[in-house]
């Protein structure tokens, strides 16, 4: 290895730990009524002082430190990749300087921290007023803690007062919490910030398949959520459209209720087929938003275009000229049968029930195969049965995308993230008889990215499984946070189950850490001795399954310690 090459891993892993180091890690459980430590709310309002706002006029504090430091703009130092020795300098130069005067904030105040900014980074205390401004309100806000007052208001049956539904970094006026959660207008989505932004992360998903395939998906599927919808004010709808090429338009009251078809000249790319799953959530908060998607597909479908250019109406041809009618065949919105929720793939995997992998698909599949929209006559089909449209339209899908919706919560925080975008792949693979790409959005953090599935699982092992800031925080909860460790575990896994996208060095670390040294397991163990046994109880089932090349000897030692605990259990030993 030359010197030069060194100098770049060594600048490449150096990156790594950065985008570790930036994300937000919760470092224990949200206690209901209980406000968080200082650490906490100084980590909170870290990110919560990274963005713009232009809305209400604050400024990013990261933002005013770059210009003030007179480096080239935040976003472009986030942005420069490694090589760029400098811009890496930089941006921690001014991420420390931040994270300085936010804790500086949280002791002092204001006006030592805006000093501190004056001081150091020749930033105006002018231009961070409204930016401490907000601080100052979030920061009073998350002192406070109404929820068990809210409850106890709740089953008395009394009024409560109502509050928007969102994330905290994404809209801070969703404090206090323990309100009345409200969602959004359905009509207003997707919003015109949710479109901007949507086309970057789209753009961003199709340059990175290109780049690794060769060519453009011709057809994806798409995960969409209600929640992730509401936060967003839609941009999982909003890439839903662009991807198809077409913007949604609004009538004289502002509804988004009609499509306008973005001319293949200016899209410079084919419109990419979308096979949209939906949540039984997004179903029934947003009805006209599913008339919109749908109207969408079949607007594109029916375009007189070449074919290489427009994959939606390539499939419903081929589809119309096998069999069947332009309704049949344009169906692309999928959720479950009215009133019911969830894919279930997530608890077969829980309790092991499963022979082959396949059966996950199908499931999958079994659970959310009811088509909604409307037919050429404008007659609504709210859930019907439509199993052969969604297996055929699954059977052309080359890759998976699914946002993630929250700052706090990952794709191993729950078993939401295997259950559907998990669930929709291992679909895929047998229908179109190859594994899709599968990736996965954040848009959270500043610097929004599209990573693969295999990327963001080793992120997250990092950030949270394997990271004693983060498991040591959870030890702090007893009993619960073991639970929360085994069942990151167990989230792991699903992603081996549905995905195969887990390495092995993750199943072999966990076990160095939880189960191999002895003083942890003996911690786990005194905790919560049944979430100890089924750790080491889904490490052994990750290698049967032959998702884990064991070591021989770690596994023999795996073995004895199960059968230890299973004896312990019932009282054997
Ligand atoms: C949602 O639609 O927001 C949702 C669906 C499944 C699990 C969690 C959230
Ligand atoms: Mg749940």
């Amino acid at each position: 290895m030359t010197g030069k090459d060194r100098d770049a891993r060594v600048l490449a892993l150096y990156e790594q730990v950065l985008e570790i180091e930036e994300r937000l890690i919760p470092t224990g459980l949200h206690v209901f009524g209980r406000v968080d430590e200082e650490r906490a709310r100084v980590d909170m309002l870290r990110m919560v002082a990274s963005f713009d706002r232009p809305e209400k006029g604050v400024r990013a504090l990261t933002d005013l430190v770059a210009e003030g430091l007179g480096f080239k703009d935040y976003s472009a130092l986030l942005r420069a990749r490694a090589g760029d020795e400098d811009a890496l300098r930089e941006r921690e130069e001014v991420d420390a300087l931040v994270r300085r005067a936010v804790e500086l904030f949280v002791q002092e105040g204001t006006e030592a921290a805006a000093r501190l900014l004056e001081t150091n980074a020749r930033v105006s205390a002018e231009d961070t007023r409204s930016t401490f401004h907000l601080l100052e309100r979030v920061c009073a806000e998350l002192k406070k803690n109404q929820e068990m007052e809210s409850l106890l208001r709740a089953l008395r049956g009394q009024y409560i007062e109502p509050g928007p539904g969102a994330d905290i970094v994404q809209n801070p006026l969703i404090l206090p919490t323990g309100r009345n959660i409200h969602a959004v207008n359905p009509y207003m989505v997707p919003s015109e910030v949710a479109t901007t932004r949507a086309e970057a992360t789209a753009e961003n998903l199709l340059e990175r398949h290109l780049r690794e395939h060769g060519r453009y998906p011709r057809a994806m599927a798409l995960v969409l959520w209600g929640l992730d919808n509401i936060k967003t004010e839609g941009e999982g709808v909003a890439q839903a459209l662009w991807l198809l090429g077409v913007r949604p338009l609004r009538d004289s009251l502002n509804r988004a209720t009609e499509i306008e078809v973005i001319p293949l000249e200016e899209l410079k790319r084919p419109r990419i087929d979308v096979v949209m799953t939906v949540s039984g959530i997004f179903r029934d908060l947003f009805g006209a938003t599913i008339v919109l998607l749908d109207k969408a597909v079949r607007r594109v479908a029916a375009l007189d275009e070449p074919v290489e250019m427009n994959f939606v109406r390539r499939h419903v041809l081929e589809q119309m000229s096998a069999d069947g009618s332009f309704d049949e065949a344009a169906v692309r919105v999928f959720s479950n049968a009215p009133g019911n929720y969830g894919t279930n793939v997530n608890f077969m995997v829980m309790d092991s029930q499963w022979e082959t992998a396949e059966a996950l698909g199908d499931l999958f599949v079994t659970r959310k195969c009811f088509a909604y929209g409307r037919d050429s006559k404008g007659r609504a089909f709210e859930g019907r049965e439509a199993r052969l449209c969604m297996d055929r339209a699954l059977s052309r899908v080359e890759a998976t995308y699914q946002n993630i919706d929250s700052f706090e919560i990952g794709i191993t925080d729950v078993d939401h993230y295997f259950e559907y975008l998990g669930g929709v792949s291992k679909a895929v693979e047998k229908r179109a008889q190859a594994r899709p790409a599968i990736y996965v959005g954040d848009n959270l953090s500043r610097s929004s990215c599209v990573r693969s599935l295999e990327e963001t699982v080793q992120l997250e092992t990092r950030t949270k499984t394997l990271n004693p800031k983060w498991y040591e925080g959870m030890l702090k909860h007893g009993f619960r946070g073991v639970a929360e460790i085994e069942s990151h575990v167990t989230n792991t896994f699903g992603w081996s189950a549905t995905a195969d996208a887990v390495d092995d060095w993750i199943y072999a670390e966990v076990a160095k850490t939880f189960v191999l040294d002895e003083a942890m397991l003996e911690r786990l163990c005194q905790l919560n001795p049944h979430s100890a046994r089924s750790l080491v109880g889904r490490l052994l089932e990750a290698e049967g399954r032959g998702f884990w090349k064991a070591e021989k000897e770690m596994l023999e030692r795996l073995r004895e310690i199960f059968s230890d605990l299973e004896d312990q259990l019932e009282g054997v030993a």
